[in-house]
């Protein structure tokens, strides 16, 4: 098989960009469809589960003249991985994959994915292209404490910090004393981990009497999962750094699919011309119109193993125009559908609870929900903690209080003794839903 895209060592002008991130946007769509032919016709050529979901369809890839004929194709959904698993779904022979990565989720079987070494090359650039975009430059440190294994965060991460050049610590999540101690002695500059994860290692350095501000990082690029502009304000506060938000997905590539620019902060710009958007209606399937919130929708224009077609990711957001890129923006992805609680007929995300807890100041950025059923009513217990000891008397009261103003939902709020939350580690457990399954 040819290859399918022309991805070489991308040239960075002086300024530090690509010339295709501030090409105009009639370059960028003219680029995005010549990709978008290739991709599509080698997923209907190679990808046999794909084929078939188009011949149900009754559309052929010769039928895609322009980008937005996309949507008369098939879409992706993670229930095709499952079905196919392990490798059903990898559009090239298997002595061509050179990786496999896996999603574990919450069930059922992982979601396996695989890259041929151009598509291992392809990511390299886009995390190097990420870390740019995050004012990473050749030189600096860079310590990764995503994890490393199935998991796409520490490798991918790893490989784009390598090719821009940078010094990397390849520490993987956990061991959160050693963290501490290879940040403090290394001094690196910018940091790759969870939200969730970076304010447990600020805790655990708060812990042994080190003030997190007077370290080296100077940026984060966080992501992998939920966090709330007030996450971010707390982050950046206590550990005097500018915490930027990166966005990926494994059945797209995993990390270096949309990076937050430094010079801006408004939002991850989606590296589009590596992967084309949409945002659909869940309910309906349809396209809706650009900048109405809907659930994203990916598709891979340059890969190999894996050249995902329409896959609908589940997160909830909204396309938004180009800032510091040509290339547009995806409002914060702030819940999955799949993690919406509904309670007694109220929808509620996690990321709402986090919201209003990080408004009260007596409790620390550390929570956990609980959903049970009694009768027929839902009940909820959020557990949090105060950030001193002996703090929180009338804060868990607080709490409840904002969230059935702010959320209108009524909440138990256990106050434990600090460090008593579990803490993360990598992707944070937010919600255990103890209700009877229907
Ligand atoms: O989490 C890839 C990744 C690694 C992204 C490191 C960023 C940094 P998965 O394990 O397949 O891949 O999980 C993908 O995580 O569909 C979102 O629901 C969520 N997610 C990822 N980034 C963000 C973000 C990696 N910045 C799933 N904000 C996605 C909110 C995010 N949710």
């Amino acid at each position: 098989m040819s290859a399918v895209l022309d991805t070489e060592m991308p040239s960075v002008r002086p300024d530090g960009l690509e010339p295709i991130e501030t090409a105009s946007v009639d370059e960028l769509r003219a680029l995005q469809l010549e990709r978008l032919k290739k991709s599509l016709r080698h997923a209907y050529d190679h990808m046999e589960p794909y084929r078939l979901k188009c011949e149900a369809l009754g559309v052929h890839p010769d039928d895609l003249h322009q980008l937005s004929d996309l949507s008369k194709f098939p879409f992706t959904t993670k229930q095709d991985f499952r079905e196919h698993y392990p490798f059903g779904m990898f559009a090239v022979p298997m002595d061509r994959v050179s990786r496999i990565h896996a999603s574990s989720g919450t069930t059922g079987k992982p979601v396996v994915v695989g890259y041929t070494a151009r598509d291992i090359d392809t990511w390299a650039n886009l995390v190097a292209r990420t870390l740019r975009a995050a004012g990473a430059r050749r030189g600096d440190k860079v310590h990764v404490a995503y994890g490393y294994g199935l998991f796409t965060g520490g490798l991918g991460s790893h490989y784009g910090a390598e090719r821009l050049g940078c010094t990397v610590i390849p520490m993987s999540g956990g061991q959160t004393e050693k963290q501490v101690q290879m940040i403090c002695d290394f001094d690196p500059d910018l940091i790759m981990v969870t939200p969730s994860y970076l304010l447990n290692i600020a805790d655990a350095m708060e812990r042994k009497g080190i003030d997190p501000a007077t370290l080296s990082l100077r940026a984060a690029v966080v992501g992998a999962e939920p966090w709330t502009e007030s996450m971010r304000q707390e982050i950046n506060r206590r550990m005097d750094l500018r915490a930027l938000d990166t966005y990926g997905l494994s059945e797209i590539i995993g990390p270096g699919v949309a990076q937050e620019c430094i010079e801006t902060e408004d939002g991850p710009t989606l590296w589009e011309d590596h992967f084309y958007p949409e945002v659909i209606d869940p309910e309906t399937g349809e396209v809706l119109p650009e900048g109405a919130e809907g659930e994203l929708v990916l598709t891979c224009l340059t890969k190999e193993a894996l050249p995902t077609m329409r896959y609908r990711t589940r997160d909830l957001t909204r396309l938004l125009p180009g800032t510091a890129r040509t290339m547009r923006r995806l409002g914060k992805v702030m819940a999955r559908s799949d993690d919406m609680l509904i309670i007694r007929g109220v929808n509620v995300f996690p990321s709402q609870i986090e919201e209003q807890l990080l408004m009260v100041p007596q409790l620390a950025p550390h929570f956990l929900i609980e959903v049970t059923r009694q009768g027929s009513l839902d009940q909820v217990k959020v557990r949090v903690e105060p950030r001193a000891p002996g703090d929180a008397a009338s804060a868990g009261a607080q709490l409840a209080g904002l969230v059935k103003t702010f959320i209108g939902i009524s909440i138990q709020v256990e106050v434990l003794e600090p460090g008593q939350v579990p803490r993360s580690e990598g992707k944070a457990v937010r919600v255990v839903d103890r209700r009877p399954k229907v």
